[in-house]
């Protein structure tokens, strides 16, 4: 991978992280629990730490950050940040799935680039591994709300 790559790649990261972190941080205010909140608090935290991640190595090789534009936040063709507080329990959930999916799906791709880069490959399956643990956690939940569902139909 040449800089050229790198950077476009690095770029992209940085902005795909902050949809997610701007994703489950304007949900918060709207969700129905301690239970959901708490979790989707613990997910930011994780998100924020992604960001500067990839804020640092831009910093570090003089790349300049990308400007965060609205169309950040319908990143890969997912909702708009302000048509959140309309979704139910179980679209939040859904989205979250589809775009932890979407997430770990353009890590895996950009660890395959980066090898040879031993201690970038080793933050990209880190951060990966995280998207996977939000994407599980979504998951569960949904098939919790799925199955309540179909005991209040018997
Ligand atoms: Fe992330
Ligand atoms: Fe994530």
């Amino acid at each position: 991978m040449d800089f050229e790559q790198l950077s476009f790649k690095l770029r992209e990261f940085y902005l795909l992280e902050v949809y997610q972190l701007s994703l489950f941080r304007d949900q918060i205010p709207s969700l129905p629990d301690e239970y959901t909140a708490f979790a989707f608090e613990r997910m930011t935290e994780l998100e924020q730490r992604h960001v500067d991640f990839f804020a640092e190595k831009m910093h570090e090789l003089g790349i300049s950050k990308p400007e965060i534009a609205d169309s950040t936040f319908s990143f890969a063709g997912f909702v708009s940040a302000k048509a959140l507080d309309l979704l139910s329990l179980k679209e939040r959930y859904q989205l979250g799935i589809a775009v932890e999916s979407k997430a770990a799906e353009m890590y895996y791709e950009f660890i395959k680039m980066a090898e040879g880069d031993q201690q970038l490959v080793r933050m990209l399956w880190h951060q990966r591994t995280d998207e996977e643990f939000h994407k599980f956690w979504f998951r569960a939940n949904l098939e919790k709300i799925e199955l309540e569902e179909k005991l209040q139909r018997v």
